[in-house]
């Protein structure tokens, strides 16, 4: 395992821990969440009856793997706890996410829960938000459009690509990803881009994350 997996694995160990007999939980992607689902997994192993909702397909199938219980918006209407992980967090919680292209599922299930915890490793800070491109999700009907409207606004918007192909999301649309280099205003930028017909839903996640968990090199800190 090199240093970066073993930094995600601590901080995604970590976040297990919070997390309570009783709860339902908001299950959150990436491969730092990875760790997160194996670590519960043991813990319901061991005997914790929690619930959880997944935010991918491929958490989903995670889920599984490891023996988690899953539920759905059908049943449920409020989590106690989301955890996830994010591409950057700055000093104020604010978030860029999307770079494994659940940003929507994630926003989703992330805003549902009363809590909500980020698991990182510690190359994920930054001082502002915006080195790592910005991921916004389209329809796929247009986002040439939209590709031209969004870069109106000062960044370098590509569709996003996987092994020459289209990305599609697990809800059948497209991303852009767009590079801003610095995001002075979160919100403000959130709030124009969800203001364009076609937009569907931006990476920019802000006054939601209670608590960061950061694996460094040979400890796990928590911001709160
Ligand atoms: C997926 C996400 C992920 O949480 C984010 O990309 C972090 O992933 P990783 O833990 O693999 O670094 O937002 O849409």
């Amino acid at each position: 395992m090199n240093q970066v997996d073993f930094k995600k694995k601590a901080a995604g160990e970590k976040a297990a821990e919070y997390i309570q007999d009783g709860m339902v939980i908001g299950l959150g992607s990436g491969s730092t969440m990875y760790w997160m689902l194996k670590a519960l997994g043991q813990k319901v192993r061991e005997g914790l009856s929690i619930q959880g909702i997944p935010s991918s397909i491929k958490t989903e199938n995670w889920a599984r793997e490891f023996g988690i219980p899953l539920t759905n918006f059908e049943k449920v209407n409020r989590l106690d706890l989301a955890i996830d992980g994010a591409d950057e967090v700055d000093p104020h919680f604010n978030l860029i996410k999307g770079g494994g292209g659940s940003l929507l599922r994630e926003k989703i299930v992330d805003q549902a829960a009363d809590h909500f915890i980020v698991v990182v490793d510690d190359s994920k800070l930054v001082d502002e938000l915006g080195a790592f491109p910005l991921p916004v999700e389209v329809v796929s009907f247009g986002w040439q459009l939209v590709k031209y409207r969004i870069e109106q606004l000062g960044c370098q918007a590509e569709l996003r690509k996987r092994n020459g192909e289209v990305f599609v999301t697990n809800n059948q649309n497209y991303i852009l990803d767009c590079q801003f280099n610095v995001i002075k205003k979160p919100e403000e930028l959130h709030h124009k881009l969800k203001q364009m017909l076609g937009v569907v839903e931006t990476g920019l996640f802000f006054n939601m994350t209670d608590r960061v968990i950061i694996g460094k090199d040979n400890e796990v800190k928590i911001q709160e």
